[in-house]
């Protein structure tokens, strides 16, 4: 009975160490990445990190609630070791949820500037977003503008548009300005704002480029990254669109520019942990931070990162320095006031 004992333990320990040695063992050689972020460039980063570790990277793609929900349900069985959402707001959700896991990486805090982290290490940011005004330099000129806050002024009734209130990146603006400058102000800009709608909103950042360009509107409020969408997208009016109107950086003298990011982090019930953290600090290395700002005209977390000719004509600019972890905190809260001042969803 004891030698046949002996001989199974053996016999589990060689092959637990044969299936490492082949490199066979599954949940040592994939990673199940649950993405939200549709960018080619994130694709070819993956396969770069399949070519240099030999792990394997399976990409599910979806929308941030669906995400989320599926995570909830797999429970201890899910499949995912990564979650990245393109709005941080859905990381914080995540975290609360209690969907993550902590990292531990020296390199990853050593990197990540503090306030694009999570302050507990659940995740941290993988690519910038700026959100801006854009203007028709025919129509307005760069002194009329200062702040978000001004665009809810009388001067500009009827010549601003921006996305329905239902979009996430409308939402996080609001969440950060009732963090920046409180819950009154913030509600006083989406009322004003809200009433200098050139029309009511429609359609996504690109949308309202075009709608300044052909003079629906003065000015809208998007996203810079589209820039360079819309100077690479091959079509006439979006090369048009970029080439024609302007970026301006708001709140220069006072909070700073709206920064929201794309986050990233390890599930609660990953299969493969240290894979997705080797994975997660692989995509905020400089070679892979520089790769994406080059291919999705984001701005790179990674300090280090030089910006690419296109970014670097837009201008240095002073971001808002909130901890981005109020995008979540606050998002209920933008959602209630976008409602009350009829911002149409
Ligand atoms: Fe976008």
């Amino acid at each position: 009975m004891r030698k046949v004992f002996l001989l199974l333990s053996v016999m589990t320990v060689g092959m637990v160490l044969s299936a490492c040695q082949l490199g066979i063992n599954r949940s040592d050689n994939a990673i199940t990445v649950f993405s939200e972020r549709h960018y080619e460039a994130d694709r070819a980063l993956y396969d770069l990190f399949e070519e240099r570790t030999g792990i394997q990277v399976n990409l599910v793609r979806d929308g941030a609630d669906p995400l989320l929900t599926r995570l909830e349900n797999e429970g201890e069985d899910t499949i995912a070791d990564v979650l990245v959402i393109a709005d941080a707001g859905g990381l914080v959700r995540a975290k609360d949820r209690g969907l993550l896991q902590t990292m531990d990486s020296p390199f990853l805090e050593d990197t990540v500037p503090e306030h694009l982290r999570d302050a507990d290490n659940y995740w941290v940011g993988l690519t910038k977003r700026a959100r801006v005004i854009v203007y028709h330099p025919d129509r307005v000129h760069e002194s009329e503008l200062s702040t978000y806050e001004a665009l809810a002024e009388e001067e500009w009734s009827g010549r601003v548009v921006t996305r329905q209130a239902s979009n996430i990146y409308n939402q996080s603006l609001m969440a950060a300005l009732i963090e920046a400058i409180g819950d009154e102000q913030a509600y006083q800009f989406a009322q004003g704002l809200v009433s200098n709608f050139a029309e009511s909103p429609s359609g996504n950042d690109r949308a309202q480029a075009s709608k300044v360009l052909q003079g629906t509107a003065d000015v809208a409020i998007m996203n810079t990254y589209y820039f360079g969408i819309m100077l690479n997208s091959g079509e006439d009016w979006q090369i048009e669109a970029a080439n024609t109107l302007a970026i301006f950086f708001p709140n220069q003298e006072t909070t700073g520019t709206h920064i929201n990011a794309s986050a990233i982090g390890v599930t609660k019930h990953a299969p493969n942990p240290e894979a997705a953290q080797a994975f997660i600090e692989f995509l905020l290395s400089e070679e892979a931070q520089s790769y994406i700002t080059n291919n999705t005209y984001e701005y790179p977390i990674n300090p280090n990162v030089e910006l690419p000719a296109l970014l670097q004509s837009w201008g240095n600019f002073k971001e808002m320095q909130i901890n981005i972890e109020a995008l979540g905190k606050y998002n209920n809260r933008a959602k209630e006031i976008m409602d009350q001042v009829g911002w149409d969803n």
